[in-house]
């Protein structure tokens, strides 16, 4: 079961042109591409006869043509031809939805067409900075998004899983946590005072000593996430506030467009945006190449979770783990989990309890630690 109502990454706008782009978002087969004036369409991709994918078929000018009897559609669903009948009954036709293009994503509206409110788009406006460089990757995995977003609200797994690159120790053994509640929305803030730099920190901060290093991982519903990280020389101290615009001496920003598939399939596209100041050519190179290679690192995990899951009778889904213990670190993950549970639990009733999730039990227990805070603004 997935959230509908809401803007869902549906890819990069480079990757849309006049050639059909076919993909499923949230077990709904999707076909895109763009008019001849540029503007980015996404239909249902099942025709309306014999249900064949559109996607098989050809564009004429705007027009998108079934491969196999020919009935004609416009951009907006509508079937406007049928071969051998002088016109199509009126309400035949298949499914638009709304897309937009936006701070260097494509976002589909998976939810009623009449609520797409593009005022609902992530605040990603951080990627159109000029100023800034991008670096982008996508991956379709299969796994449930779920993994997705637990790994990027702990990122204790930093310190084992990339420990070649942005990974330390102190990441999961000594940094200070907390975890802010914001209605609908989660932050988990990591700070390091006076820590030895992780070798990327070291390698492109120009590091010798130690360093104050903070990190935060901001999730939103339904699947949105963006992560700050920032450093500086140790004594600098750790910047105020619940989301970092500071990167101090040396940082970057990651944003996630993280979109379901299946309940075991799901598209993930990732921009890592940063100062290239940090180096010569090669120096970015360098950076752009360990940017894939922690993502790739990830990645390679979560259909391995998904399998082992799967292997598992007695386990139901990503969604609901049957993990026997809840670590420290999990608390970030965990409340995100209740708040997709209670926009879930609306979504089914069909109504809206104000905060959604708020107080709402989960069962799960999270190991108390005088280094983890939760606060709820
Ligand atoms: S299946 Fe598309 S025209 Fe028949
Ligand atoms: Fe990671």
């Amino acid at each position: 079961m997935f959230l509908k109502g809401h803007w869902y990454a549906a890819g990069f706008p480079h990757e849309l042109g006049r050639e059909f782009l076919a993909r499923t978002f949230l077990n709904q087969a999707v076909v895109m591409f763009r008019t001849e004036n540029g503007t980015p369409v996404a239909l249902e991709d099942r025709c309306a006869h014999r249900r064949v994918p559109l996607s098989l078929g050809r564009l004429i000018g705007d027009t998108v043509e079934c491969s196999y009897h020919g009935l004609q559609y416009d951009c907006s669903g509508k079937c406007t031809r049928i071969p051998g009948q002088k016109r199509p009954p009126p309400k035949v036709g298949v499914r638009a939805y709304p897309i937009v293009e936006k701070h260097r994503f494509l976002w589909i509206w998976m939810g009623d067409p009449e609520k797409a409110d593009e005022a609902l788009i992530p605040d990603y406006s951080m990627l159109d900075r000029t100023g800034l460089q991008v670096s982008n990757i996508q991956f379709h995995m299969d796994a449930h998004v779920q993994f997705v977003i637990d790994n990027l609200l702990d990122l204790s797994h930093l310190a084992y899983v990339h420990g070649t690159t942005t990974g330390s120790p102190e990441i999961s053994e000594t940094a200070d946590v907390k975890i802010v509640r914001d209605g609908d929305s989660v932050r988990v803030l990591r700070w390091m005072e006076n820590v030895p730099p992780a070798p990327a920190f070291r390698q492109f901060g120009g590091y010798e000593g130690n360093i104050d290093s903070w990190q935060v991982s901001e999730f939103r519903p339904p699947t949105y996430v963006r992560v700050s990280y920032g450093s500086a020389p140790a004594g600098h101290g750790i910047p105020e506030g619940d989301w970092y615009e500071d990167q101090g001496h040396w940082g970057f920003y990651v944003y996630h467009g993280l979109t379901p598939e299946t309940e075991k399939r799901c598209h993930q596209y990732r921009y890592v945006a940063f100062d290239p100041g940090m180096g010569d050519a090669r120096t970015i190179a360098e950076f752009r190449f360990q940017c894939d290679q922690i993502i790739i690192e990830d990645s390679v995990l979560f259909p391995i979770q998904q399998e082992s899951i799967d292997r598992d009778p007695a386990e139901t889904s990503a969604r609901d783990i049957n993990t026997q213990v809840e670590i420290v670190h999990d608390g970030g993950l965990s409340a995100a989990r209740q708040i997709i549970d209670g926009l879930l639990a609306e979504q089914e009733n069909g109504r809206r309890n104000g905060v959604a999730g708020a107080g709402k039990k989960t069962g799960r227990k999270t190991g108390k630690s005088a280094r983890v805070r939760v606060v709820a603004n």
